[in-house]
């Protein structure tokens, strides 16, 4: 599957990362090709492809955003045409002062992307877990799978995040609406 990462510093890098291994193609969507986090990323892994942003999206079946959440709807922005009817993961926390909910708790961060990109199926997942668990997620001593959850309102979407959340050897947990 093609796949494209908006954001790719400590979450977007070790989760593009872990499904290029898994045989995907995994493209860059860097709206900064010289940054430190391209380079970063690319250290990491040199299989991953780099692309400007619309043509990395364009390219791609699903799309995975990992910037912080205050850059989400400008980087969005760019890319809602090439967005269109493709699956958006995200994978952003909106962190509000004091580790509250950067929204209030009045509505999702999901949700508010959701209605940014209304032909877009979002899809949050990869986002209740420290980073280093994404870079690996074996749990030594425990003979069971993490559960990763995830929500979405279109049940095709989920599903096919569900099945990247599989092969990422997470047990997927679908807890309804975003
Ligand atoms: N860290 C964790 O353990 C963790 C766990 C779960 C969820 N999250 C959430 O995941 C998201 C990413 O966290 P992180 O720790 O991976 O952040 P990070 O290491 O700071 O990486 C942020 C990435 O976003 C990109 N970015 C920043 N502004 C951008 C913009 N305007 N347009 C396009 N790309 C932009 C950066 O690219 P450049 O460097 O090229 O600007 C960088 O690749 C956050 O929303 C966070 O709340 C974090």
């Amino acid at each position: 599957m093609n796949i494209a990462f908006i954001g790719y510093g400590q979450v977007g890098s070790a989760l593009a990362d872990q499904l290029q291994r898994r045989g995907h193609t995994v493209t860059l969507a860097a709206h900064n090709p010289e940054s430190d986090s391209v380079k970063a990323a690319l250290l990491r892994n040199p299989s991953l492809q780099v692309a400007a942003p619309k043509a990395a999206v364009a390219a791609a079946e699903v799309v995975f955003i990992a910037t912080p959440y205050a850059a989400a709807a400008e980087a969005l922005a760019g890319v809602v045409d090439e967005l269109a009817g493709k699956i958006l993961v995200d994978c952003t926390n909106p962190v509000g002062p004091g580790l509250s909910h950067g929204l209030g708790s009045a509505q999702s961060g999901s949700e508010r992307m959701q209605a940014q990109l209304p032909t877009t199926q979002v899809v949050k997942a990869f986002t209740i877990y420290g980073f280093e668990n994404f870079e690996n997620n074996v749990f030594p001593g425990h003979n069971t799978k993490p559960v990763m959850m995830f929500c979405g309102r279109d049940a095709g979407a989920k599903a096919k995040v569900a099945g990247l959340i599989a092969q990422l050897d997470w047990e997927p947990l679908d807890v309804g609406g975003l």
